[in-house]
């Protein structure tokens, strides 16, 4: 139907005859004359239809934005005063000999700007991914998968897919359940990952796995979370760590070096959890921002402020502080915001200090605690932290988990509102992850990774016997401040995987019903292996400069986990609900 793209005319065609088809992008009608920017995938061309060509001028007349058409014309250069740099397509237009219209359209229900709310974009998206920016974003999606699958396939890995209904996989979030109509009262959950099927390929000899796979949790939604995502799952026989974090670093700098030509560091560098808690009060430490936690407990032991001296005598707690450079200029309810902030994340105050004037001492110190202040300490605190003339002093006390998480929340959003935010690509492996994390509400261990993740001891038994100090093999990789993918070396043997299920309170009888066939595979010569899941969704966002992930995802859900396009979920006709053996209690708790 069509000759050329609109967004591929350029100067080389000056004079020659192109038949394009598209959307009307706008048309403007300057009395004798109308333009039509005429846009397609490719981009946006210009149409000039003139007066003397009264047919083309009837039709031209009756267009409105979004109608399709079909253009036949002759493309010449414009004059150089109206060249436009914006457009790739700048230089010329396409001087219209016939149009038809292909299509008209109804009233837009939507600008289809940015201006658009979230819920009209979804419920109309096959309209809103028309729009140059969806478009970009597709597009770089689909160069990403290509170029990942072309990496992993020259290097001797096998696509293989596993199953959608299946049994419950312990990725930590709760399940979607699919009824069995042919076996009453059962049902299938669908994969929070392939985790235990690509486990058990290694098994079956399959030596290298990858999947571009479809995961579905049942968790909060945010702007990185969906209920269903898409993973690039990978998994490799008789590998240790520098294995499996060497190929999917390459990959990972091979992919940003094809589709976005950036190069990132080489080899990436590595920080264990501990450190990254420390330093960052994060467990994916955005390196782009320079500010660092430091901890002062020792510096403040033995003041009188109890709620500095509480935690810094605790050795489950912590005393940390932030310098803010140039943050002595924040106003009071910048501060507040901040706290707001810091609140939200489980603070109970955010004690400040700003430095107006180091050298007269105390005097020139500005802050809510100062009566508890004494010179020794302010000086021991403005050495520690490096702070000094014009600064401000962020502080932190409490349970150190609780620190970690406030002290890190605040790090972000004073790197943010004060543009701290370097323009690099960052990347970073979090390493020594502790195998276990304790709920001291529900007085139980939960695994940090998940329960096939093995841990650095070899022994099962020193796992049972400690397991708060056992460290994992597990890795996660970071790239500015957003977790792009985790894995870890697996447990292949039989009595370390049960040890890792005691810790974790599932008993035998429970971990035979659950888990039986994987332990029952680990007994017939399982060998060592490992892997790693990447986010596809995150990398693509972050490729995009997009802040959600619903950005680069065709059809994605709001975050009540409804589809406004489909109006899914929806509700089922009772004698379709009989056939699954189910009925709908509504107005009941399933808490
Ligand atoms: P994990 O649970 O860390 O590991 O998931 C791997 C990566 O998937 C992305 N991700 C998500 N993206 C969008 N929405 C979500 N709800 C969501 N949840 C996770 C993150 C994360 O780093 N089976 C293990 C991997 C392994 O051990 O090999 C797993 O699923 O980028
Ligand atoms: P208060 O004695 O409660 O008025 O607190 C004095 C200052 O300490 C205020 O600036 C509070 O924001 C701050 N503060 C209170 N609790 C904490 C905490 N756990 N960590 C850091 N600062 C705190």
């Amino acid at each position: 139907m069509r000759s050329h793209l609109c967004g591929r005319v350029s100067e080389a065609l000056d004079g020659q005859t192109v038949t394009l088809c598209g959307w009307v992008d706008r048309r403007r009608d300057l009395g004798g004359l109308v333009f039509i920017g005429l846009r397609d995938h490719a981009g946006i061309v210009q149409v000039v239809v003139e007066p003397d060509n009264p047919e083309g001028f009837a039709v031209a007349e009756t267009l409105r934005n979004e109608f399709c058409v079909r253009i036949t014309g002759t493309v010449r250069m414009r004059p150089e005063s109206q060249w436009n740099a914006d457009m790739k397509t700048g230089k010329v237009e396409v001087v219209a000999a016939t149009l038809e219209l292909l299509n008209g359209s109804a009233a837009l229900p939507l600008l289809m700007t940015d201006e658009d709310g979230e819920e009209v974009r979804l419920k109309y998206r096959y309209l809103d991914l028309r729009r140059p920016r969806m478009q970009n974003n597709l597009r770089l999606r689909s160069k990403l998968t290509s170029a990942i699958r072309h990496h992993l396939e020259t290097r001797d890995f096998l696509d293989l897919e596993t199953p959608i209904l299946t049994r419950a996989t312990p990725e930590g979030a709760r399940d979607y359940l699919v009824p069995s109509r042919v076996n009453a009262g059962r049902f299938y959950a669908l994969p929070q990952s392939p985790q235990i099927f690509k486990q058990l390929f290694m098994m079956s000899g399959m030596d290298r796995y990858y999947q571009i796979a479809r995961c579905f949790r049942d968790e909060d939604l945010r702007a990185d979370r969906q209920p269903e995502f898409t993973q690039l799952d990978i998994e490799m026989a008789f590998v240790e760590e520098a294995d499996v974090q060497g190929l999917a670093e390459g990959l990972v700098r091979q992919v940003f070096a094809e589709v976005l030509q950036v190069e990132l560091p080489d080899p990436f560098p590595r920080m264990s959890w501990a450190e990254a808690m420390r330093r960052y009060g994060s467990d994916k430490p955005d390196l782009r921002i320079a500010l660092e936690l430091v901890d002062v407990d020792d510096l403040v032991v033995d003041s009188e402020f109890k709620v500095f001296a509480g935690p810094a005598a605790d050795p489950t707690g912590r005393v940390a502080a932030l310098r803010v450079p140039g943050g002595a200029g924040l106003s009071r309810k910048q501060i507040d915001e901040l706290a707001a902030h810091a609140g939200k994340y489980g603070a109970k105050g955010l004690a400040w200090i700003k430095i107006n004037d180091a050298s007269a001492g105390l005097d020139g110190l500005q802050s809510p605690i100062a009566k508890f202040l004494d010179g020794e300490t302010a000086a021991g605190l403005l050495e520690r932290s490096g702070a000094g003339d014009g600064d401000l002093l962020l502080f932190g006390a409490g349970p150190a988990m609780t620190v970690a998480a406030f002290m890190g929340a605040v790090r972000l959003k004073v790197g943010h509102d004060l543009e701290l935010v370097e323009d690099r690509w960052a990347p970073l492996w979090v390493v020594d992850f502790p195998m276990f994390e304790f709920d001291a509400e529900d007085g139980r261990y939960y695994a940090l990774h998940h329960p096939f993740t093995a841990p650095s001891v070899a022994d099962p038994d020193r796992l049972r016997a400690e397991p708060a100090d056992a460290l994992s093999r597990a890795y996660d990789m970071v790239l500015n401040g957003a977790e792009i993918g985790g894995g870890s070396i697996r447990i292949h043997d039989p009595a370390m995987q049960q040890a890792a299920f005691d810790v974790l309170g599932i008993d035998q009888t429970e971990a035979r019903a659950r888990f039986g066939f994987l332990l029952e595979a680990l007994r017939y010569g399982c060998p060592p292996h490992g892997g790693i899941a990447f986010g596809i969704d995150r990398i693509a966002a972050l490729m995009a400069g997009e802040d959600s992930i619903r950005e680069v995802i065709a059809f994605p859900k709001t975050t009540t986990a409804g589809c406004p396009l489909t109006g899914a979920p929806s509700t089922i006709e009772a004698e379709a609900l009989g056939e699954l053996h189910i009925g709908v209690v509504m107005g009941g708790s399933s808490e």
